[in-house]
């Protein structure tokens, strides 16, 4: 027993009896003196905290970025600083609909979560496994999620909810189709690409704007369930996702990622027959191919799963200096939405958790609130600005150049003027006979218990992808 440390209350008082509570006599009650039994019930009631309101099921681990190619005429980021160069970083991969005790294998999007800490802040990429997404519009956000998630009354995911917003969306299918692509149900976060799916800023060090496009190539290939498999695998786990992820590090076998850009010159914006900054639209590699940047390793499993997994507060708003947003409205709402989640979910000052904490100096003037763990910096006199007393101050050499892109506010019709079915169609067009054929019965699946209507609607949306996309699809709802 002498080697083992003594249990303590949290404030570090010894506990003498962590078995038998304490009462007024063998048969009498519980004495309101016994501290210990009342903290440690008092802990339990507290243990959980509001689980995120999408991607709440997720899995992660850490890892090593290291650059391989010199990028440095595109960007000034510290990170890219020069071949061989090392930042540590934090994953996390999630799907989107499901709770936080959801199955792993369903068909969902996955979240592809990176956090590096570099030199100059963190860097915060938050994508997913999709170049695209389901809107270009911010405004429809909720709605959509509303979609994916339970009934009001029957308290069930609803089919009929999805392709009735679905079917009044089609900026939504290009997405559509690659969810209901093999691609829908990865087996594990080590068989899939993240993309950064939105259009960013990189600036190099003569102030010079580019457009680029994030993709994180998986180095393990491309693995999936069938929707059959998918049914079996559910059977056997629940955790497909984290026993492939966790027991593949502990394994040693680390899981790895290309970093690759598409670059865009900033002037190009205006000219592309499509908006570059519309999240449904993928830019042709032909026009603006793939050039290398690094490598992610991900080589160290969490000691604690809460504390650094689902503590971990992403957010596209930590930028770097040499990388910036884009005018991608859903880009820029979400540099609302995800500090305003954190700050709900963890609380005021959740940056200071351990996992989230920067590995560079932090200087503010944000005061007060839940985990106020650190000091004034550089003293206690500097806490308000401007002061006198060495406080931090600004530095105008960070500022980024203007934006050569502006116009007159007003709310443009973000479904005017769109092709939504030429990308769809030239994915569809790759797709091999079986390939397709998986894609139609997933389609036809997902539309199980939706009023004909509603079915109609949307087939009258697929059929202008591909007419065969759409008899493929009432073909398998025929049977
Ligand atoms: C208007 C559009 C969007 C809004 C308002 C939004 C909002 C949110 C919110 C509130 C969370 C929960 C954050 C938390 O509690 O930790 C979240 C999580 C997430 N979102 Fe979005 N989202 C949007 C679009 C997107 C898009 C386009 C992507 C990918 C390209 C994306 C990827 C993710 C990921 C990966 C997570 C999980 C982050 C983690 O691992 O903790 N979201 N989103």
């Amino acid at each position: 027993m002498a080697d083992k440390p003594t249990l303590t209350t949290s404030a570090g008082n010894p506990i003498a009896d962590n078995q038998n509570s304490l009462t007024a006599g063998e048969r009498g009650p519980i004495l309101m003196q016994d501290y210990q039994l009342l903290e440690k019930l008092a802990h339990q009631n507290r243990e959980r905290i509001p689980e995120r309101v999408v991607h709440a099921k997720g899995w992660g681990a850490h890892g090593t970025f290291t650059v391989t190619n010199d990028i440095t005429k595109y960007t000034k980021a510290a990170i890219f600083s020069e071949v061989g160069k090392q930042t540590e970083m934090l994953s996390r991969f999630s799907t989107v609909a499901g709770e936080s005790g959801a199955a792993d294998a369903e068909r969902d999007v996955r979240g592809f979560s990176m956090k590096f800490y570099t030199e100059e802040g963190n860097w915060d990429m938050v994508g997913n496994n999709t170049p695209v997404f389901f809107i270009r519009d911010p405004y429809k956000f909720p709605d959509f999620i509303h979609t994916q998630k339970r009934h009001p009354k029957t308290n069930l995911r609803s089919n009929t909810a999805q392709w009735d917003y679905w079917s009044q969306s089609p900026e939504a299918l290009h997405q559509v189709m690659i969810l209901m692509s093999d691609r829908g149900i990865p087996r594990g976060p080590q068989f899939m690409n993240g993309y950064g799916s939105h259009t960013y800023s990189f600036i190099n060090a003569d102030d010079e704007r580019f457009w680029v496009k994030l993709h994180f190539k998986t180095q393990q290939g491309h693995d999936f369930f069938t929707n059959e498999e998918s049914r079996e695998e559910i059977g056997r786990t629940r955790e497909t996702f984290q026993e492939a992820l966790y027991g593949a590090i502990e394994d040693g076998n680390f899981p790895k990622w290309t970093l690759k850009i598409q670059v865009m010159p900033e002037e190009d914006a205006v000219k592309t027959p499509y908006n570059p900054f519309d999240l449904t639209k993928v830019w042709p590699h032909g026009d603006y191919p793939l050039i290398e940047v690094g490598e992610v390793e991900l080589n160290r499993n969490a000691e604690n799963y809460f504390q650094e997994i689902e503590n971990a507060a992403y957010s596209p708003s930590n930028i770097v200096p040499g990388i910036g947003f884009s005018p991608d409205k859903v880009l820029q709402s979400r540099i609302f939405s995800y500090a305003d989640a954190h700050r709900y979910r963890l609380g005021t000052h959740y940056e200071a958790l351990p996992v989230n904490a920067p590995k560079c100096p932090v200087h503010h003037y944000h005061k007060d609130g839940a985990m106020r763990f650190f000091q004034n910096m550089p003293n206690p006199d500097a806490y308000y600005e401007p002061n006198s007393f060495g406080g931090p101050v600004e530095d105008p050499s960070r500022a980024e150049p203007p934006l050569k892109i502006s116009g007159d506010a007003d709310r443009y019709n973000h479904r005017e003027g769109n092709d939504d079915y030429g990308q769809p169609r030239a994915l569809y067009d790759l797709f091999d006979d079986d390939q397709k054929a998986r894609l139609h019965a997933s389609f036809a699946g997902s539309m199980a218990g939706v009023p004909s209507e509603i079915i109609e609607r949307a087939l009258g949306h697929l059929a202008q992808i591909s007419p065969a996309l759409a008899d493929g699809i009432r073909g398998e709802l025929d049977n």
